[in-house]
């Protein structure tokens, strides 16, 4: 028996929501899990590349996979082993780029090895597993449940989530460079302390975003992409971010520039013709700089996961 799971990309952060908010993307990965048929056969783990995805070659193909990890974890949760089973990843989703490729093959392989198992977790064992294996939920909600999502690790371990409608119109233009950036660098350059009225700044931002998504107050919005916590200190390594945030700032139509995720990926959230109106000059920023970009914009994706 078979069981293979569709699950969109994601971009977390959005500027101030820190490991917290996060959005899905139309944009897939497959995950297929299945029993294999001659005991003792082990793990086995296959990549298949449906687009251009980058790097899919540094994936570990052994227990060191994340897939392996979180369906090794759900198993343990109801007191089992895992022994011999085959992991089929289709790549759709660009790998070490800030779109959430990760979370999207880990929350796949736990809903897959959930439905072969008769399902025995539930949503919220799943999202805590997958956060676990992750580290942050931002990614892992919105890949599960499609959307907007807010997302927060409780004390005890739980993950809460909450889904706010994103207006449609307000589009998602992805800048995909041609180079990758790995999380754990990209985490590696934050502060371990902040200045207290830099937390009060992204306090307040956050609290505010949520306020315009959920009145689809654009011009609120356009106030609420900035950040304090990690883009300036990720600023460095994501070429043409600071450009970016330059060109587009009180741009007719533009509501912000924000680093998607852990980046190098920047996003533009726009209405209207707004990007459109900047696309030349974002090309030639890229140009300068002398780093292809793969543009692409889309509306949110609401479905989240789905079991083919
Ligand atoms: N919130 C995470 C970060 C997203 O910014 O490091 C990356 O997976």
């Amino acid at each position: 028996m078979k069981v293979s799971v569709r699950v969109p990309a994601t971009t977390a952060n959005l500027g101030p929501g820190f490991d917290c908010l996060g959005l899905a993307l139309p944009v897939y990965n497959e995950i297929t899990v299945e029993e294999t048929v001659m005991p003792g056969s082990g793990i086995e783990i296959n990549i298949i590349e449906d687009s251009e995805t980058y790097d899919v070659l540094s994936i570990p193909k052994d227990e060191n996979n994340i897939v392996y990890k979180a369906i090794e974890l759900l198993y343990n949760f109801i007191g089992q082993s895992v022994s011999d089973i085959k992991i089929t990843i289709k790549t759709n989703i660009p790998v070490t780029r800030g779109l959430g490729s990760s979370a999207s093959v880990i929350v796949g392989g736990l809903i897959a090895a959930n439905e072969l198992l008769g399902k025995p977790a539930d949503d919220a064992v799943l999202l805590s597993i997958a956060s676990e294996v992750e580290g942050h939920p931002d990614n892992v909600a919105p890949a599960m449940f499609g959307g907007f999502c807010i997302s927060s690790i409780e004390d005890d371990g739980s993950v809460s989530y909450s889904k706010i409608y994103w207006p449609e119109d307000w589009k998602l233009t992805v800048l995909i460079p041609d180079y990758e950036l790995d999380t754990g660098i990209a985490r590696s350059v934050l502060p371990e302390n902040v200045p207290f009225f830099d937390a009060a700044y992204n306090i307040r931002k956050c609290a505010m975003l949520i306020d315009a998504v959920y009145r689809r107050d654009s011009e609120l919005m356009k106030k609420c992409l900035k950040d304090k916590l990690h883009q300036p200190y990720r600023e460095e390594l994501i070429k043409g971010f600071k450009e970016l945030t330059q060109l587009t700032e009180n741009k007719e139509d533009i509501l912000g520039c924000v680093i998607s995720g852990a980046g190098p990926t920047i996003l533009i959230i726009s209405q209207n013709k707004g990007f459109e109106k900047i696309e030349n000059e974002v090309n030639q920023i890229f140009n300068d700089l002398n780093v292809n970009v793969d543009i692409r914009t889309y509306t949110i994706e609401n479905k989240g996961s789905l079991v083919l």
